[in-house]
């Protein structure tokens, strides 16, 4: 949530700095703004995107070669010009951007304000600013010094940038709760909340820690903790290619991550399967795998997608390797009191692994005792930092908001958990576990197959794109996928849509089934498949219309619906991966019919660190 860039070198900072926002404003659009020092400070910034600021601007340069800029994705106070950060102190000496949310800012206000503080936001960044000059000014102390004695002060959590204009050489960024990284150049430092406006620029990077502060003067970098504690700057190579963050032809992010997947899921198995597929290698949970064989229960954790591909995970945990498996939003987990136990594992799933709900579960799970994973996507990000052990989910960069090839890895990490366990566990036999493992490696090319039909979803999607309501059902592996194609249209069209057990149909929403209701049913060949008929004719019989997922060479459903979506035949535990694809496409393309901006839903960010 909310992006931040920051930059001191010898480049102009303008450049740098709106290159970057743009690179991250997955994180939040409601507006944006940038500050520029060259002698005075340049600060513009308005409602909407990094594109209505350039409009703003133009005509105008920013010459000067530090600044910071921001793109918001607001909480405290509506996005528009005056509470667009940056946001500049009442003296006009400091100016900040901020990400996160001061918790205490109302007490803070009020003190200020009988100090005789005046505000023009609604926003909490503009008291921390005028927290920072009041601490500045009454007490005497330079600007680093002011920084880290009101963050002593602040409730809350932040990534900050910030500008002094009586040390216009000084770039200061601090970080809790929010993540931030530093980019080391020649001579010269990038801030931003996470690599990709970096990455073109340097592979050398700085992941902040909470309650660093980091004081970045021309060519000299000095990290602390806001207690003055000296630290010394752990500086790693960055693994990302400027490629992977580009669109590639394609119109939107999202269609990209779609038809990234085949590639996406080899990434995420390739190196972890044995060549003979006879063996599941996580090297991540090595050191910790007889504790998960011993785990007598497991908690999965996440929001969103990554909450439905928790529910994926659970129904393959219980299913091959028999341990009870529980699937929480992190945020109902970790404010309800939940009974945790010492023998417990818990897995937090998270694409960008900086979620701030998430995060704030795991923490909790391990002052349990719970030995806590991580299935994340984003490399160095928080969550895999502040767990025992875990799997990098490798499917590159996730751009679009509506989040699609990370769900197809996150469940692909899941399988091959699943499996590892059914076999070690001893409920797999040789030839099972390798018939199972040869599944996970044929999902690519099945996809691939569903990805060709495109146009066949570009049809139907024509056909509803006016449509206000959506049912999606599914039992089995496919309950969540029903959920998350739910989501997925939800997300990105407005389309007001509701995913639901199929069985559970005849208790409630069977209600609303008209001759305008569209029902998409997954009802793939599993399990389940004679149950899912019934669920069907339940549908056709109250004149729903039925847009089915059906296995190849079905006959039975296709004579039953309106319309048909093939994917092709496999084995039941990895049919989730293949039946999401086609409600992905689905979702893209009724969301562009009806001109919605399809990488940046209203209202969505796609880093949660606010709760
Ligand atoms: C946001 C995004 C979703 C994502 C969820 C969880 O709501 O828009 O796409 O599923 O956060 O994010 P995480 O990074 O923890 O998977």
């Amino acid at each position: 949530m909310c992006g931040i860039v920051g930059y001191i070198g010898h480049r102009q900072a303008y450049n740098v700095i709106i290159n970057g926002l743009k690179r991250l404003e997955y994180r939040g659009y409601d507006s944006a703004g940038i500050c520029v020092l060259n002698g005075s400070s340049q600060l513009f910034k308005c409602k909407g995107k990094v594109s209505d600021l350039e409009n703003h601007i133009k005509g105008k340069p920013l010459e000067g070669t530090i600044g910071i800029g921001h793109t918001r994705w607001a909480t405290h106070g509506e996005p528009n010009d005056v509470n667009a950060h940056p946001h500049v102190s009442m003296n006009g000496i400091f100016t900040l951007i901020h990400n996160g949310i001061i918790e205490n800012y109302s007490q803070l206000k009020t003190k200020l304000e009988n100090r005789g503080y005046k505000f023009t936001s609604e926003t909490d960044t503009e008291v921390l600013v005028n927290l920072i000059e009041y601490i500045y000014e009454k007490g005497n102390v330079t600007a680093e010094i002011a920084v880290r004695l009101a963050l002593t002060k602040v409730v809350g959590a932040y990534g900050l940038a910030i500008l002094c204009h009586n040390e216009p050489n000084t770039l200061i960024a601090a970080r809790k709760g929010s993540p931030l990284v530093i980019g080391v150049g020649e001579d010269e430092y990038f801030v931003a909340s996470d690599a990709t406006p970096i990455v073109e620029y340097t592979n050398s990077v700085i992941y902040l820690n909470d309650n660093d502060v980091a004081v970045i003067k021309r060519g000299e970098l000095t990290l602390k903790t806001i207690y003055n504690e000296s630290l010394q700057p752990n500086i790693q190579t960055l693994d990302l290619d400027i490629e992977e963050i580009e669109k590639g032809g394609f119109d939107h992010f999202m269609l990209k991550e779609i038809f990234e997947q085949p590639r996406s899921i080899h990434d995420t198995f390739r190196g972890r399967i044995s060549p003979h597929l006879d063996e599941i290698h996580l090297g991540g949970l090595y050191h910790v795998l007889p504790r998960l064989i011993e785990a007598k229960r497991i908690i999965i954790i996440g929001c969103g997608t990554s909450w439905h591909a928790g529910l994926v995970g659970e129904y393959l945990l219980e299913e091959l390797a028999r341990v009870p498996v529980e699937v929480e939003y992190a945020s109902e987990f970790r404010y309800r009191n939940p009974i945790i136990y010492k023998d417990d594992v818990v897995i937090a799933i998270s694409q960008s692994g900086e979620t701030a709900d998430t995060l704030a579960a795991i923490r909790l799970a391990r002052k349990a005792g719970a030995l806590v994973l991580g299935i994340c996507n984003v490399v160095g990000a928080s969550i895999p930092r502040e767990t025992d052990a875990g799997v990098y989910t490798h499917a590159g960069p996730e751009i679009g908001v509506a989040s699609t090839k990370a769900f197809t890895a996150q469940v692909t990490i899941l399988t091959m958990i699943a499996l590892l366990l059914g076999w070690r566990k001893g409920y797999l036999s040789p030839e099972k576990y390798k018939e199972l493992i040869k599944e996970i490696t044929l999902v690519p090319e099945k996809i691939e197959k569903i990805l060709g039909s495109n146009d066949k979803v570009i049809k139907i999607a024509e056909i509803f794109s006016k449509t206000t309501n959506f049912l999606y059902l599914g039992r089995g592996y496919f309950f969540p996928v029903a959920l998350e194609g739910a989501l997925k249209l939800k997300e990105i069209s407005y389309i007001h849509a509701e995913g639901y057990p199929a069985a559970e149909m005849k208790h409630g929403p069977i209600a609303l089934i008209d001759e305008k209701m569209p029902v998409v049913v997954i009802a793939a060949k599993d399990g389940s498949y004679e149950k899912v008929v019934s669920n069907v004719q339940e549908v056709k019989a109250r004149k729903g219309v039925v847009i089915s997922i059906v296995t190849e060479g079905d006959t039975l459903i296709r004579e039953m619906s309106d319309y048909v979506l093939e994917i092709p035949k496999a084995h039941e535990i990895v049919e989730s991966l293949l039946a999401v694809v086609p409600l992905q496409l689905l979702a893209y393309h009724i969301a562009l019919m009806r001109g919605c901006n399809v990488d940046q839903p209203r209202n969505l960010a796609k880093s949660v660190t606010v709760e």
